[in-house]
């Protein structure tokens, strides 16, 4: 057992991963320009404060919000393939893109060293207490797993990981977080990924499938009102962070589909005419009467969709698991 922790400079933009800025600084420019513009938007990277990652952990255990449960019957079904396939004659680094609490990578950890592959775990996060927790769950849970916790970004991560860990990596991005990037950035980041990849190196990533428009909906708008709370809190967050005086009520949490495009799309609703002021930004910012801020995109692929998003990057499609109700996939990606 070797555990222990490396924090990486953090950077805290995954859409500028090359920006050093301090994080508040970011975070007050992000929203100036977002709720400059027209229409207004807030980015769904800002969901995830502290009580963003306990709403979301919350999220992930409401019966609507099947993306969870789905890549969870993905792995129940196919842990014996997927560990063969990923695991090769050679031990390898096995590095888990925004880990967070490992619930579902854990199917797969079991299944690994239950078929005695030799491999090391690099979970990365950009929570440096989440990190910690997995860290402490994973020696009471697996002790007999190798375990190296990286706290950063991903494009922060990757090359002090290939500088530390030398041989075949097999890389993970599960959980449909792929989703949340815009069509450009999703091509974008796959193509970074992919730079930092050897051939043979491979790439598991969970993507959402388009499915019935009714399933999805409800999936981010669920009865308990825990997606509505999650949505809010960003609101939340300006306030106590930045110094806003938005009053949370008087927006709603409102989600559309839309099933051309294949995306889900969440905003928070002004209610009425208002204004918020927001002392870090030094500024102050109109609504009109049902006004939307648009906070979050989530993308549902086509299978063609996700083969093509790796053939453009240099990924050949080895495999495709899905769960019985081809709810979500996991694409296993080759570097060629
Ligand atoms: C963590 C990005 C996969 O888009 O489904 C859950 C976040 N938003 N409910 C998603 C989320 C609203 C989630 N991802």
């Amino acid at each position: 057992m070797n555990q222990n922790l490396y924090t990486a400079p953090a950077l805290t933009d995954l859409s500028a991963p090359d920006s050093g800025k301090n994080a508040l600084q970011q975070f007050a420019e992000d929203v100036i320009s977002g709720l400059s513009q027209y229409p207004k938007t807030l980015s769904s990277k800002y969901f995830y404060d502290g009580k963003g990652s306990r709403l979301f952990q919350q999220i992930m255990a409401v019966p609507e919000y099947y993306l969870t449960q789905s890549e969870f019957d993905v792995f129940e079904t196919h842990k014996q393939a997927i560990a063969q396939h990923i695991a090769g004659s050679e031990p390898f680094t096995l590095v888990d893109l925004g880990a967070g609490d490992a619930t579902k990578t854990k199917v797969i950890l079991k299944e690994l060293l239950q078929q005695d592959a030799r491999f090391e775990y690099v979970p990365v996060d950009i929570s440096g207490d989440a990190m910690q927790e997995l860290n402490r769950n994973l020696q009471k849970e697996l002790p007999a797993l190798q375990t190296h916790a990286v706290v950063g970004t991903y494009f922060d991560a990757l090359p002090w990981i290939n500088a530390h860990k030398p041989g075949p990596k097999v890389l993970l991005f599960l959980g449909s977080n792929i989703g949340n990037f815009l069509p450009e950035y999703r091509s974008y980041f796959i193509k970074e990924v992919r730079k930092h990849m050897q051939p043979g190196d491979k790439l598991l990533v969970g993507m959402d499938l388009r499915k019935d428009p009714e399933t999805i909906l409800k999936a981010y708008n669920d009865a308990s009102g825990v997606t509505a709370a999650f949505n809010l809190n960003l609101l939340d967050r300006i306030n106590s962070e930045l110094g806003g005086n938005f009053i949370v009520d008087q927006f709603m949490h409102y989600p559309l589909y839309n099933p051309q495009e294949g995306v889900m799309k969440s905003y928070l609703v002004s209610k009425k005419a208002q204004e918020v002021t927001i002392k870090a930004t030094g500024k102050s910012f109109k609504f009109e009467a049902w006004e939307a801020i648009h906070t979050e995109s989530s993308y549902k692929f086509t299978l063609q969709q996700a083969e093509t998003l790796g053939q453009e990057a240099g990924l050949k499609t080895a495999q495709v698991f899905q769960d019985e109700k081809a709810y979500f996939a996991d694409l296993l990606y080759i570097a060629t």
